[in-house]
């Protein structure tokens, strides 16, 4: 049945916080989705719609996987959801594409869950005999992900984590400094992660020169742009992430601006899950 979740599993916990990985039946999805784009899901009938990346897909099973961090209402509702449940409507596969050619030497930084997001980029790069050097952070050892598969694809591999309970303490960007300072020839650089994280390496990258590629996690509504809520500006236009993008030139985005439009509904989201219409979750 079409949007079944096949498989669901815990891939990293901490305190209150998880990511999930689930696999969900999606034919058309699975056969037309290219590294870099994402769906949008509803859980359920009157609930909202998330954008989620897709992480993978397996033609043959005819699924696609998503990995989601569990930080408000819909990704807890979501994270509660079994195998064998439908999810109420999945749209996609949407936005552009990321351009997969041979680079030379491409930096891959994934931030949190981010890093989810870099995988299916770091493998296609990796197949067209590209360089692989990726940096991932978390806040601590039990939220590292994906570490098994990208040793399997990557040069190299740094892990940082805030804590330094795994890997190097501090964050992805002092890797990249090092790298940098290390004199390595760097092609690209492909970064996701919270915004705060991809603005640091805009302004790193920025300063030497080189191509930084960012996947931008905006608020989305009906990734059709025609809400506006994912609007951006970008070198001096208005741009949408949902048609536009989701991947721009890191050093062209106005930052400042994406940073207060992502606090829009921080209110309205605070209290709904605190209210009592969240205690089901
Ligand atoms: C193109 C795209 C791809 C994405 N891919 C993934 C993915 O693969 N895995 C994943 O875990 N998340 C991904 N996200 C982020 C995900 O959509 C949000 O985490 C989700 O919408 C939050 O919904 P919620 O109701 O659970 O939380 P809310 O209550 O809506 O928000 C909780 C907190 O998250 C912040 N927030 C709200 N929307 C977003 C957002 N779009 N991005 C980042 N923070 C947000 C809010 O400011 C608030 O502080 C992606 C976002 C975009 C735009
Ligand atoms: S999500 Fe509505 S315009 Fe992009």
């Amino acid at each position: 049945m079409n949007n079944k979740i096949i498989s669901k599993k815990v891939i990293a916990e901490f305190s209150n916080t998880r990511i999930i990985r689930i696999e969900v039946y999606s034919p058309i999805i699975s056969e037309h989705y290219k590294p870099g784009q994402f769906v949008i899901i509803m859980v359920e009938e009157k609930g909202e719609r998330i954008p989620l990346t897709i992480t993978e897909t397996d033609l043959n099973k005819k699924t696609i996987s998503l990995i989601f961090q569990e930080i408000g209402y819909t990704t807890k509702l979501l994270g509660n959801l079994k195998e064998d449940d439908v999810l109420y409507h999945i749209a996609g596969p949407l936005g552009k594409p990321t351009e997969i050619t041979n680079y030379g030497t491409v930096v891959l930084i994934g931030g949190g869950v981010g890093t989810a997001e870099i995988y299916p980029v770091a493998k296609s790069l990796k197949e067209e005999k590209n360089k692989i050097i990726t940096i991932i952070g978390a806040k601590n050892k039990n939220l590292v992900i994906l570490e098994e598969e990208f040793k399997k694809i990557s040069n190299e591999l740094y892990i940082t984590t805030d804590d330094g309970s795994y890997g190097e303490k501090g964050f992805v960007s002092d890797i990249l400094k090092k790298l940098i300072n290390q004199k390595i020839k760097i092609d690209l650089v492909y970064a996701v992660g919270p915004i705060p994280m991809m603005k640091v390496i805009s302004e790193i990258t920025k300063c030497y020169n080189i191509r930084t590629l960012v996947s931008l996690n905006t608020i989305m509504i009906d990734a059709t742009g025609m809400c506006g809520s994912c609007r951006i500006t970008y070198d001096g236009k208005i741009n949408y992430v949902c048609c536009d993008g989701p991947e721009f030139d890191a050093h062209k985005i106005d930052w400042e601006e994406i940073t207060n439009r992502n606090k829009t509904y921080l209110k309205q989201e605070e209290y709904i899950l605190k209210s009592s219409f969240c205690k089901h979750i």
